[in-house]
């Protein structure tokens, strides 16, 4: 498959996946959580899906498109790995859906990094809760569920904060 193809492919499993999820959250309260705001593309998609959730972003280095930078009281700016286990001092209250693409151009670094993050996010979570994440997470009450329909799977992750 072509690097386009897979590209592709990977857009379409991300965007199936937060449909779904926003659906899936409907009934439950909470805030939503975006890690890895980047150019903001997925940012802006969960503000379409859940116009009257308030979205809590986390990123590095803000590079994103400026029609997609969040306001900056919902914006955790720094290394996640310092930023997430301190946020749920600012955080108003727990999370319905957290999506997480942490990204970077090492696969290995992104699982390892994605690993480290699993547990102090799940803690940000209310039960019930759906994690959707671009990397694996083998973390304790994270229960997997099936991607939709279509959503190859292994492409993307859903979790279920049990
Ligand atoms: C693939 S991009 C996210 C793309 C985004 N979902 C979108 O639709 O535009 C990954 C982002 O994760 C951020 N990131 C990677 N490692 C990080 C870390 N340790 N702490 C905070 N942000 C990190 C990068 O700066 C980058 O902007």
């Amino acid at each position: 498959m072509s690097r386009l193809d897979s590209f592709i492919r990977r857009m379409v499993a991300q965007r199936d996946c937060l449909n779904w999820a926003a659906k899936a959250v409907s009934d439950i309260p909470g805030i939503v959580l975006e890690l890895g705001l980047g150019n903001g593309r997925t940012y802006d998609h969960l503000r379409e899906l859940l116009p009257q959730r308030d979205i809590y972003v986390f990123e590095r280095e803000l590079r994103a498109h400026s029609m997609s930078v969040p306001p900056e009281r919902f914006l955790f700016l720094g290394d996640i790995e310092q930023t997430l286990p301190l946020a749920a001092d600012r955080l108003p209250e727990k999370a319905a859906l957290a999506h997480t693409d942490l990204g970077t151009s090492n696969a290995g670094a992104c699982q390892a990094l994605a690993s480290r993050i699993g547990l102090p996010l799940k803690h940000l979570m209310i039960r019930g809760g759906i994690l959707v994440s671009n990397a694996r997470l083998e973390i304790p009450d994270l229960m997997p569920l099936d991607t939709p329909p279509g959503v190859k799977p292994g492409r993307y992750f859903i979790y279920r904060v049990s």
